[in-house]
């Protein structure tokens, strides 16, 4: 199993389906670490709770990116990571890290990437009138939001909605996709199992 580490800020909706995914004994992942860049992100406890590692690093406690991504990448050394989950992560990478770790690290950004990148991306979709939205779990790569995209998650926008209201439509797609798409792309690189790459569609719903 390939050795993941996630990312987050916050919540962590989107890392608890990763490691709820992770405990199925197919699952080509483990989940062998969490990263917060803030102390008070809610997932961390429920990580904890699951018996997985946990670390928080202030990026204020350093004066540049880079210091803060070195010290960040030498915590995912520490834990032997081959491989990271950005989750809700909100913090941008100097382009060293996001170089060093290309083809080794998922994003997943709540809108059909390329529309809506960067910050309130629900709130941007409502803006420009679309009437679908969604999901996109994509690499990540130094430019913000700009990877290869692995797999898309598509929800309607209702009349009525705001920005709260979307987000919420599209998270439970987050959920559904993310783990989907993790696994997708692990097999596909160690090329261990194609017959079941090759059936997975990267639009969900099917
Ligand atoms: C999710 O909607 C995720 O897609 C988004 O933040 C939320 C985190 O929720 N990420 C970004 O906007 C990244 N730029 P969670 O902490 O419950 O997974």
């Amino acid at each position: 199993k390939t050795k993941v580490a996630i990312l987050i800020s916050g919540r962590g909706s989107n890392m608890k389906s990763l490691i709820q995914a992770a405990k199925d004994k197919d699952y080509p992942a483990e989940i062998i670490g969490v990263f917060s860049n803030r102390a008070d992100a809610a997932g961390l406890d429920f990580a904890k709770d699951h018996g997985i590692q946990t670390a928080v690093i202030s990026h204020k406690d350093f004066n540049s990116r880079e210091a803060f991504c070195d010290a960040l990448d030498e915590q995912l050394e520490a834990w032997g990571a081959e491989f990271i989950c950005l989750a809700g992560y909100m913090r941008i990478h100097s382009n060293a890290f996001a170089e060093k770790w290309l083809g080794k690290m998922l994003n997943i950004h709540p809108s059909l990437l390329p529309l809506f990148k960067g910050l309130k991306p629900q709130q941007q979709a409502l803006d420009a009138g679309v009437k679908v939205s969604g999901a996109s779990v994509h690499e990540v790569i130094p430019e913000l939001d700009a990877g290869p995209i692995v797999m898309q998650g598509v929800v309607p926008v209702l009349e009525d909605d705001d920005a709260d209201r979307l987000a919420a439509r599209i998270l439970k797609i987050e959920h559904q996709i993310y783990p989907k798409a993790l696994a997708h792309y692990l097999k596909v690189q160690t090329n261990t199992d194609r017959s079941a790459a090759a059936d997975q569609s990267l639009i969900w719903p099917q």
